[in-house]
């Protein structure tokens, strides 16, 4: 079998072994897992795709095809993904982070650069950090432009924190610091900005059945109240850990954003917004401290 005939065969094995998987990608999943096998790059294959493929590397195959048609995330299976253009490492600890997720890093940097014009310097907290996706993204972007930034990431999971910093020292963005914590439980300071992608699931919603998420863990994605307690925990306790005129942002479900917006309480927050990912629905809620 050649590297042509490999891919082909990758292909519609996934193609008929997850017929049921609405966002299967069969093609782009072949090329990862044949890059995973062989240790070439996507354009060597395609450049050299007459190249035999070994007999070793054809079992690695077949194992790897093996797990993807169970449902197993491709993510999980290559122990990577991509995120913000960052290569992060991830683990079943945690959530995979997701492209809905670049809308809050968007949001954050233009609220960043605005606190680094007045000041001179910025500093963020993310709760909830997982693989450390939303904070090291924030501090790669910022550390090209040379500004002065104190990032903390928490997770109440401690293997999660772990992989996080590991994906700190992948990137060299050892400024950013990570530790165990729920919440605000082990916070004591106030900060510019916090963000979070924090569980919004509903326990009883349909979608925990279906595609990569069957493989995440619940502690990452499902709250009580039909989803909305870590929404609203994160709202109230907010302000005993912001600046005056501090910003809070929050990832929710795309039918969640009205809901949100009425757990700021005017007398606390002003400039309450929500703001649309690239498929047109309400992704992120934002808003500032008086
Ligand atoms: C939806 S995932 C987001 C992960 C990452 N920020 C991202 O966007 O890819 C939610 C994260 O919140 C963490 N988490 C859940 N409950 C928590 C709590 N009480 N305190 C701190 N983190 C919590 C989970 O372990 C998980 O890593």
């Amino acid at each position: 079998m050649n590297i042509a005939q490999g891919i082909a065969y990758a292909q519609q094995f996934l193609t008929e072994n997850l017929i049921n998987d609405p966002y299967l990608n069969a093609k782009v999943d072949s090329y990862l897992l044949l890059q995973a096998v062989t240790g070439l790059s996507k354009s060597q294959l395609m450049a050299f795709d007459d190249r035999s493929l070994s007999e070793e590397n054809q079992q690695k195959l077949t194992a790897l095809l093996q797990r993807r048609a169970k449902g197993e995330p491709i993510a999980y299976i290559l122990g990577e993904t991509e995120f913000w253009s960052l290569r992060l490492n991830v683990s079943p600890d945690t959530l995979i982070p997701r492209p809905d997720t670049e809308i809050l890093v968007e949001q954050a940097l233009t609220i960043a650069e605005e606190k680094i014009q007045q000041n001179g310097n910025v500093s963020i907290l993310d709760l909830g950090t997982g693989t450390g996706a939303i904070a090291l993204a924030l501090a790669n972007e910022l550390k090209k432009c040379g500004a002065k930034c104190r990032i903390l990431g928490v997770d109440l999971i401690q293997g999660a924190v772990e992989f996080a910093h590991k994906n700190a020292v992948r990137h060299d963005l050892l400024e950013v610091e990570f530790k165990q914590s729920a919440w605000f439980e082990k916070i004591a300071e106030r900060f510019d900005i916090i963000v979070s992608n924090p569980p919004y699931i509903d326990a009883q919603d349909v979608h925990l059945q279906q595609g990569d998420v069957r493989f995440e863990p619940l502690t990452a994605l499902v709250a009580e109240q039909q989803g909305y307690a870590d929404l609203q925990k994160i709202i109230e306790n907010a302000p005993q850990f912001l600046q005056p005129n501090g910003a809070l942002l929050l990832e929710h479900g795309w039918q969640q954003g009205e809901k949100v917006r009425s757990f700021f309480v005017e007398k606390l927050w002003q400039n309450v917004v929500t703001v649309k990912d690239y498929g047109g629905h309400e992704r992120v809620t934002l808003a500032r401290l008086k």
